[in-house]
């Protein structure tokens, strides 16, 4: 029985050092510890041996089931260690890889500069407004002293919804939308898209954006127009900015002028930048026709005001030197990351 217990000790010690799985080792357990196993079976034999030999071999059977038991748990505790480093080396993170670029979007040019040109009015203390783009003819023209057969609307080829629905053909509407609601003081600006039927080309589109702004208050002259218009141009453009205000014609106001800013190309000297002339034209305004406040119920016997409306393609055009039009709406991201 000594004999049996030693070969099985030596037995198990040689299998359980073989074995490299969690379920090699719990079939060993089994075969050596378990209800069945190999010791149980000698124990159970025990009732034959005499009084004396008893003790002893109870000890011994004792003896190489602890011997077992402890190789059992190192041998789990080595297999626990190998699959965890096993399990660490597969889940290695290489750092030294390099990472995934993430695209990152644009802002669009034109929204780049609408924002810049109402981040100065706002510092000037206007609000800025919202106004319909499918709008009544009366606001479009009407109001604004473009009465039908009126030749100014000519020059503004409409898309009419119907005879007294159109797309707006400029931002100025939102003029006598804002007079209308609001009692003077009133200093707002307006951005927003408008329509023309135009066919497109480098510089026409049927879909453009204005910025129409509106000065109305008692005492507003002519030099509260030029003030903050030389203010505006030179924080659009730089301190060096030379303004110029030159004699036009529109219908709402009176007197009329166009803005220019002299060429920071060339300084003046003309270039290709400003077809040789010297100056860029950037915006019409003057002061709000006195039928144009009546129009609102303003009295202009009280009340002056000044108006201007800006092309926000021609000045992004002028800021990044882009020669079509086109390309602000193809959305191209070659064209687009550039900005
Ligand atoms: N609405 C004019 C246009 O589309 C631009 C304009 C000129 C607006 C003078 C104004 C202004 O408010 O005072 O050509």
């Amino acid at each position: 029985m000594k004999e049996q217990l030693e070969d099985i000790r030596r037995q198990a010690q040689a299998e359980l050092s073989a074995a490299s799985t969690k379920q090699e080792l719990e079939t060993l357990r089994v075969k050596y510890l378990g209800k069945k196993g190999e010791l149980t079976a000698i124990l159970k034999q025990m009732g034959k041996l005499s009084p004396e030999e008893r003790p002893i071999i109870g000890q011994l059977a004792n003896e190489v089931r602890e011997s077992i038991t402890a190789l059992l748990e190192s041998s789990q505790a080595e297999i626990k260690q190998k699959e965890r480093n096993a399990k660490l080396a597969s889940e290695k993170l290489d750092v030294t890889l390099p990472g995934k670029k993430h695209v990152l979007g644009n802002k669009h040019p034109l929204s780049i500069v609408l924002d810049d040109i109402k981040e100065i009015f706002v510092g000037m203390g206007f609000d800025i407004v919202d106004g319909p783009e499918v709008e009544y003819d009366y606001y479009n023209f009407e109001a604004l002293n473009i009465p039908k057969n009126h030749p100014a609307r000519d020059t503004q080829d409409t898309f009419y919804i119907n005879e007294n629905i159109v797309l707006r053909t400029q931002t100025s509407p939102v003029q006598i939308r804002v007079m209308e609601k609001q009692k003077p003081p009133i200093r707002i600006i307006s951005p927003g898209r408008v329509y023309r039927s135009d066919s497109v080309d480098a510089t026409h589109s049927p879909l453009f954006h204005q910025i129409e702004g509106l000065v109305v208050d008692k005492g507003i002259t002519f030099a509260d127009l030029k003030g903050t218009l030389e203010t505006f141009v030179k924080r659009l453009y730089g301190e060096d900015s030379v303004v110029r205000f030159r004699p036009h014609h529109f219908p709402f106001t009176e007197p009329s002028a166009e803005v220019d800013v002299q060429c920071f190309n060339c300084r003046g000297e003309g270039c290709r930048l400003c077809k040789n002339e010297g100056w860029i034209e950037i915006l019409g305004c003057g002061m709000v026709h006195p039928k144009v406040l009546a129009n609102c119920n303003i009295d202009p016997e009280v009340y002056t005001g000044f108006a201007l409306g800006l092309g926000l393609e021609r000045v992004a055009m002028r800021r990044y030197n882009i020669d079509d039009m086109r390309l602000f709406y193809d959305n191209d991201v070659r064209f687009l990351s550039q900005f």
